[in-house]
């Protein structure tokens, strides 16, 4: 099989290591603040040929990590959402308006966060989360645009998030975002870098298995804006893309990309069914 066989040769390089012990998700189960239940695992959606049960990474995290996500309290990824929170109410821009001038509560976002991201019709674009506040800050507000992984903006992303904690996602790969999500598939089964490794080599084929110290995980998106331990901050699904794309020594895309908008819906639609879990806490 040519997916093994690319797979031994990069053994050495990557070191991948079976580890049989780990080769499963754990069975924990996540309620977030003693109520809220999350679905972390169910069945694939139908348009996912090479899996049959989809699982939210938090599974893969060790009791440790996994322990931040349960409170509140204890996330570090709160504080920044807090901030989002006074930075909704802040008038910010020559036209002197606040996010909550015309938007009022941050709730009646509830449920958007799961269908981003998605086409705008008038424009046929594939719009992005941080697409739509940038929009509102330069056109609405007269204010200046954010940078894509900034504090301020995947703080926002984040609250804006939160509204959907514990709905299914549910992005739309039909109509008029079919071309986003094909362009989106195509790259996640293209191989690049040196390794000559695709997403779907990792995150697919051998999910469960140990790479360097990491227990790889479905590389779900349900979680994101996610605080990340190592970088001591939230971190945006474009962030995480470079990343992954520069560990197979590739050059890789620029965040803010159309190609990391269209790998965005693809990888958001393998996880269809999942709870959206932002902000969640990964190693
Ligand atoms: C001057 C009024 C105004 C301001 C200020 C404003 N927006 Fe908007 N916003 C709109 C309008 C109008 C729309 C498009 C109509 C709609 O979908 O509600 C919109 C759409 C949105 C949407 C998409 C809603 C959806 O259902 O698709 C989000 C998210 C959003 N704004 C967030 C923000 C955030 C965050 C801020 C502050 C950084 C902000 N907006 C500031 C007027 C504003
Ligand atoms: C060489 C193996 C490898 C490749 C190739 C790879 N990743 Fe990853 N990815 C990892 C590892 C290791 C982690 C951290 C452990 C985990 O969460 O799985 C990770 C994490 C992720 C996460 C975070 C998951 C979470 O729950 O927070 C996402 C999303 C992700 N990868 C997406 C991708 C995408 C999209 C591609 C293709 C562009 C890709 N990865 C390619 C190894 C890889």
């Amino acid at each position: 099989m040519k997916t093994l066989k690319t797979l031994s040769v990069s053994l050495v390089a990557m070191s991948f290591a079976v580890a049989p012990a780990l080769a499963d998700p754990d069975d924990d189960q996540l309620v977030i603040n003693d109520e809220l239940e999350m679905v972390t695992e169910t069945d694939a959606p139908a348009h996912l040929e090479g899996v049959g049960t989809i699982y939210s990474g938090w599974r893969f995290r060790s009791d440790e990590t996994q322990s931040l996500q349960l409170d509140d309290f204890d996330n570090p990824g709160m504080l920044t959402v807090d901030a989002a929170a006074d930075a909704f109410a802040a008038v910010d821009g020559s036209a002197g308006e606040s996010c909550a001038s015309c938007h009022d509560d941050v709730e009646s976002f509830a449920g958007l966060s799961a269908t981003m991201p998605k086409v705008d019709e008038e424009t046929g674009k594939l719009v992005t989360m941080e697409d739509q506040i940038n929009s509102c800050r330069t056109e609405r507000m007269g204010a200046d645009a954010w940078k894509w992984s900034g504090n301020d903006m995947q703080g926002m992303v984040a609250l804006i998030g939160m509204q959907s904690r514990g709905m299914p996602v549910n992005v739309a790969i039909d109509g008029a975002a079919a071309p986003f999500w094909e362009q989106g598939k195509d790259m996640y089964y293209t191989r690049y870098g040196q390794l000559e490794l695709s997403c779907a080599n990792c995150h697919e084929d051998n999910y469960g298995m140990m790479i360097r110290a990491d227990h790889l995980s479905q590389g779900q998106t349900n979680g994101f804006p996610t605080y990340r331990l190592k970088q001591a901050k939230l971190i945006s699904r474009h962030n995480r893309f470079r990343g992954c794309i520069r560990d197979t020594r590739a050059e890789t895309f620029a965040e803010g990309s159309d190609e990391f908008r269209a790998l965005e819906l693809y990888v958001a639609s393998r996880g269809n069914g999942l709870s959206v879990e932002t902000p969640a806490v990964r190693q």
